[in-house]
């Protein structure tokens, strides 16, 4: 799929690897001015870098997104260099530790609900300041399959990402009439580095027999989520707001 982002701005957390990586690349691709933010800082200038050299505009930031100075301050950078920001895809996330509920730990709990709930949450917070001085823009949030049903040993993962879709409706409907629009893209497997780290981690099996669940029969690429995003950030979906899509080869449908 095409779109253009001619003159446009976007902003990509977790943009380092993976889907974000993706996202950012195809962003840019469609002749948006990228902010590539990430928490390894090195890799985000790296790939901001790549795209420069090709002949596109980006810029690398380091952030954590669970630190709320730290995003304010990205936001506001990605503005100070671009003039403005249009679409923003909050997609920075992280595993958890898996174990029973009755066996993690708060620890745990805590550092999975801050970058994949608070983060989400924060980045939005300040994007939304943003847009809603500029009178426009998008936001896509990842979520998850995890959004929308159980996993067990998942249970921090899947908390918060379940979370990150209320937060969606819930914004969505305060900005509805305001020309901002808020969506979550919900991933099914998606062969990323996150994914490698879950065969490392003795997931492999698993993961296979997940695959084999999937109607599709197969996992996704990092690209077929970009797609996804880049349509809710584009005007070919003008009338879509507060949704939660599923790109997972049919697997939540069953
Ligand atoms: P990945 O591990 O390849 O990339 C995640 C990126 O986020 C990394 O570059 C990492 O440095 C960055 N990051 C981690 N913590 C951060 C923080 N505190 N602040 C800023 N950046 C941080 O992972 P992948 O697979 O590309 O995942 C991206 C998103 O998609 C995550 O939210 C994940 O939960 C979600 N997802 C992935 C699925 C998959 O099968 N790969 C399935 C469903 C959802």
């Amino acid at each position: 799929m095409s779109f253009s982002f001619q003159h446009q701005v976007a902003l990509v957390t977790g943009a380092a690897s993976g889907i974000g990586l993706a996202t950012a690349n195809a962003f840019a691709h469609a002749g948006a001015a990228v902010a590539i933010v990430d928490v390894n800082a090195q890799a985000a200038r790296a790939a901001a870098e790549a795209l420069v050299a090709a002949g596109y505009q980006a810029i690398g930031l380091g952030c954590d997104v669970c630190d709320i100075d730290q995003v304010q301050a990205m936001v506001k950078e990605t503005v100070a260099t671009f003039g403005r920001l249009d679409a923003a895809f909050n997609n920075a996330g992280i595993q958890n530790v898996l174990a029973e509920t009755a066996d993690a730990s708060v620890e745990d709990y805590d550092r999975v609900m801050s970058v994949n709930l608070r983060g989400v949450w924060s980045c939005m917070k300040f994007e939304l300041e943003h847009m809603r001085r500029q009178g426009s823009g998008t936001i896509v949030n990842c979520s998850s399959l995890g959004g929308l049903i159980g996993g067990a040993q998942r249970a921090n993962y899947h908390a918060a990402k379940h979370g990150v879709i209320g937060l969606t409706k819930s914004a969505a409907l305060e900005y509805a009439t305001r020309n901002i629009r808020i969506n979550a893209v919900c991933p099914g497997l998606i062969w990323t580095p996150m994914a490698d780290q879950m065969v490392a981690a003795g997931q492999g099996d698993a993961l296979a027999g997940m695959v084999k669940s999937i109607p599709m029969g197969r996992h996704g690429r990092p690209e077929e989520i970009a797609d996804a995003v880049l349509w809710l950030s584009s005007s070919t979906s003008s009338y879509v707001t507060g949704q939660s899509i599923s790109v997972d080869g049919g697997f939540v449908m069953r």
